[in-house]
C-alpha cells in the first residue's frame, strides 16, 4: 500500500538538487568544479538592501500581511511606471516570496476554470510550470521552443481540441534557458490569440531587467502587461534583479478578476512575505542602479564567454538577455545532452544543465549559466576545451 499520492509518486529528482549533488560528490572526490549549471550568480547583495534587512529585524514577531505593506505596494507601483510607463493600471499587485510559490500556487485558482484541465507552458523551461499543473489535477501541456522557429512558442499551430480544453498559457520572455527575448509584436500575437479563446496569460518576466547593456532604452525586453492586463498576470522577483535569491522577494501584478479572488487562497497558502523582507524589497525595487551594476557583469560574461564558445566550434547564440547561454551538444554526442554533460562533469569538473533536464523539448541542448567571476569561468572555459579534444 502506497501513502503517497501518483503526483507525489512519480516526482523524479529535482533538477537543482541533482546538479548540487553531482557537485558535492565531484568535490569530495578531490576534483576541483566550475558549476555553472544552477541560474543563482554569487555576487554580494547590494549593501543597502542588506542593512535595510537587518535593521528591521523586529524585537517582536507578528504575522506578515498577504497583501504586504502600503510601502511595498508603492515601491512596486513606481517600478511598473518607471520600467514599463504603466501607471494607474488599476491591477492588483501583490508581494510573493519569490516567483516559484507563485508560479506554483497560480494553477491552484485555475484548473477546471470551466471545467477546462490544461495549462500549456514552455519546454524546454522552468520546471515548476510542470509540475504545479499535476499537483493542481491538470493536464500539462509542453510547447516545445524550437530553434528554427527562434524559441518562441506558436499556440496558434495547436489542435483545436487542444485550445478548447486550454485555461491559460505560460509564457516566459526573456527566456531561461534559451536567452531569447520577445518583441511587443509577438506579445500582441499571444494577447490576440488567448483573448479569441478565453484564455488566461501568464507571463513570467523575472528576467525582464536582466538584458545587454548594448540595448537601445526602446527595445528592452517589453512586458505582457503594456499589450494587456485583461485576463493577464505577470510574475515579478528580485533574484535575478537584484540577486535575492535567497530572501524570497517577488511580486505578481494582474487582472483583478483573476488576482481578487486569487487573493483569497493566497490568504490560506502561508506565502506572506515577511515583514523584514519587504523592507528591503522596498530599497530593492526603489533602485535602478544596483541592477545595472549586475547588467554590466551579465553583459560583459554572456559575450566574452559566447564568443569563446563560439571559438571553440560550439553552436551558441550571443542572447539579448538573462544570464544563460544555450549551446548544441557537440555533434559526436547526436542529442544525447545528459551523457554530454554527465561525461563533461565526471572528466572535466565543468557542471551544464542538459536540455533533457529542463522539460524534455529541444533535445541535444545544454545550459551554461554565467555564474562564476572570469577566472573561474576561464578555468571551466579550459576545461570543455581540453575534454572536447
Ligand atoms: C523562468 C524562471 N521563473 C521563475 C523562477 C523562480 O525564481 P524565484 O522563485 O527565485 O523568484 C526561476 C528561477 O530560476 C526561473 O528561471
Amino acid at each position: 500500500m502506497s501513502y503517497i499520492n501518483q503526483v507525489t509518486a512519480q516526482l523524479g529528482p529535482y533538477p537543482s538538487e541533482t546538479l548540487r549533488k553531482m557537485r558535492l560528490q565531484l568535490e569530495a572526490a578531490g576534483k576541483k568544479v566550475y558549476d555553472l549549471s544552477t541560474g543563482d550568480p554569487r555576487i554580494p547583495v547590494w549593501p543597502a538592501i542588506r542593512e535595510k534587512v537587518r535593521d528591521s529585524l523586529p524585537d517582536i514577531s507578528q504575522y506578515p500581511s498577504v497583501f504586504g505593506s502600503e510601502r511595498l505596494r508603492q515601491a512596486h507601483e513606481a517600478y511598473l511606471e518607471r520600467r514599463f510607463g504603466l501607471k494607474n493600471t488599476g491591477l492588483i499587485l501583490l508581494p510573493t516570496a519569490g516567483s516559484k510559490e507563485a508560479i506554483f500556487h497560480i494553477s491552484l485558482s485555475l484548473i477546471q476554470r470551466h471545467g477546462k484541465d490544461r495549462i500549456l507552458y514552455p519546454s524546454p523551461g522552468y520546471p515548476v510550470y510542470r509540475d504545479a499543473i499535476l499537483f493542481a489535477g491538470g493536464i500539462p501541456t509542453p510547447m516545445e521552443l524550437r530553434h528554427e522557429e527562434g524559441f518562441l512558442q506558436q499556440p496558434w499551430n495547436l489542435p483545436a481540441e487542444i485550445v478548447r480544453d486550454t485555461v491559460a498559457i505560460w509564457i516566459n520572455y526573456p527566456n531561461n534557458p534559451t536567452g531569447t527575448c520577445a518583441t511587443p509584436a509577438y506579445f500582441e500575437r499571444i494577447a490576440e490569440w488567448a483573448q479569441t479563446h478565453g484564455i488566461v496569460i501568464l507571463s513570467d518576466e523575472c528576467y525582464v531587467d536582466i538584458y545587454d547593456t548594448a540595448l537601445p532604452a526602446d527595445q528592452l525586453p517589453p512586458s505582457m502587461l503594456q499589450i494587456t492586463q485583461k485576463g493577464t498576470v505577470a510574475f515579478y522577483s528580485l533574484s535575478k534583479r537584484s540577486g535575492l535569491t535567497g530572501y524570497r522577494a517577488g511580486f505578481i501584478a494582474g487582472d483583478p478578476a483573476i488576482l481578487g479572488p486569487h487573493t483569497l487562497a493566497r490568504a490560506r497558502f502561508g506565502v506572506a512575505q515577511p515583514d523584514f523582507v519587504q523592507e528591503g524589497a522596498v530599497v530593492a525595487w526603489g533602485d535602478d542602479a544596483h541592477v545595472a551594476a549586475r547588467r554590466e557583469i551579465f553583459s560583459h560574461r554572456v559575450r566574452w564567454m559566447g564568443a569563446a564558445l563560439q571559438k571553440m566550434g560550439i553552436q551558441v547564440e550571443i542572447p539579448e538577455a538573462t544570464f544563460y547561454l544555450w549551446c548544441k551538444v557537440p555533434a559526436t554526442y547526436g542529442e544525447d545532452d545528459v551523457r554530454f554533460c554527465r561525461e563533461l562533469a565526471e572528466k572535466g569538473g565543468v557542471l551544464f544543465s542538459p536540455s533533457s533536464w529542463l522539460g524534455g523539448g529541444g533535445p541535444g541542448w545544454f545550459r551554461i549559466a554565467c555564474t562564476l567571476d572570469d577566472g573561474e569561468s576561464q578555468g571551466a572555459l579550459d576545461a570543455l576545451a581540453a575534454f572536447c579534444k
